[in-house]
């Protein structure tokens, strides 16, 4: 397998509907980690793109948290129907704008 060009990370830490802390777990994490493994084998792009699910990435209250490097472009907010602009942008090495994860502390 060559080397990928760009890896993405997605949060999927889930502490449960009884926590009294968000996680991207229970911000559809799993599905957007779901849909852009899904969306990198449709278009033939799993040597170029690896999508890896993660534990926490320190932005939970402003989850589901994603990040692409090498780009280290940080997302926040980002739910499964946006997978594809994503993708699409980290391609091009571009930023979306609409999802910039807002500023804050790391938690
Ligand atoms: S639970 Fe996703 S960033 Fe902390």
């Amino acid at each position: 397998m060559p080397v990928p060009e760009i890896q993405i990370l997605v949060c999927v830490n889930d502490r449960g509907e009884e926590s009294s802390r968000a996680s991207c777990g229970q911000r559809g994490g799993l599905a957007l980690y779901q849909r852009l493994k899904d969306l990198t084998r449709e278009l033939g792009l799993r040597d170029r793109v690896l999508v890896t699910r993660t534990g926490c990435l320190r932005h939970c209250s402003r989850g589901a948290t994603v990040v692409v490097w090498p780009a280290q472009h940080w997302y926040g907010g980002v739910a499964p129907g946006d997978a594809g602009e994503l993708l699409e942008a980290a391609l091009e090495g571009r930023f979306v704008e609409r999802l910039r994860m807002p500023p804050g502390p790391w938690e």
